[in-house]
């Protein structure tokens, strides 16, 4: 199977990382770091760009780049808008920074190294980014990405999105128990939860 993005030069091997979970051999792993989204995830994230045309892109977590990377080459095809991207490991954020220049994406892509809570937490970050935040994706550890939630959707355009990655309960690092944890904030929200192996939930504030 060839990908639809030959310009950000990966291959892809048959199977999610976690090709143990259903449908889990269905899905495609890219040559990115081990653990990264799966193909058909990134390929997702690239559409709803497409579609949703954010001006103001979120992504926490950004390790080797595979979903930094996808968002930016959307941002890029559409020619306006931008993702403010938080990592708290400088080789990851100095490696990504280098695969941002090879590909020409500087204008679409800030990467921000630090906590990602500290960040979500900082009216000056929204103030910086020029909220409200169109789109977001949350990718850290696992546990962390509720948090987040809770953090960013005060600053969510109505109608935007925002994505947690591997949100499946039978996912080998644990459940999130997304929907269990976020029950009072379910006023005013809608959750979708995208079926692949280890499950994308996005999350809408209502418009
Ligand atoms: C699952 S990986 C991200 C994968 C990436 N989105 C991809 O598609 O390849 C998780 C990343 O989150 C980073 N991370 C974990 N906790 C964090 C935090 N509190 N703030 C910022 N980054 C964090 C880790 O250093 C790691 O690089």
């Amino acid at each position: 199977m060839k990908t639809l993005f030959p310009f950000l030069g990966y291959s892809l091997q048959t199977g999610d990382c976690h090709r143990e979970l259903p449908r889990g051999l269905e899905y495609n792993s890219m040559t990115f770091g081990k653990g990264s989204l799966s193909y058909e995830e990134a390929v997702f994230l690239f559409g709803l760009v497409v579609g949703m045309k954010p001006r103001v892109v979120v992504e926490t977590g950004v390790e080797t780049g595979a979903s930094t990377l996808h968002l930016a080459a959307a941002l890029e095809h559409q020619n306006y808008g931008k993702l403010y991207a938080i990592e708290k490991d400088p080789r990851s954020v100095h490696e990504v920074q280098r695969l941002v220049e090879t590909l020409g994406y500087q204008t679409r892509v800030q990467l921000l190294l630090g906590e990602s809570e500290d960040f979500l937490a900082d009216p000056a970050f929204y103030q910086a980014v020029a909220s409200p935040v169109d789109l977001a994706f949350l990718d850290t550890s696992i546990p962390r990405r509720v948090t987040e939630l809770d953090l960013i959707l005060p600053h969510m355009r109505p109608g935007g999105l925002v994505v947690l990655h591997d949100t499946n309960p039978l996912h080998p690092m644990g459940d999130m128990q997304v929907e269990h944890e976020l029950e009072d904030l379910r006023t005013g929200l809608r959750f979708i939860h995208m079926n692949s192996p280890r499950r994308m939930t996005l999350v809408q504030k209502e418009l």
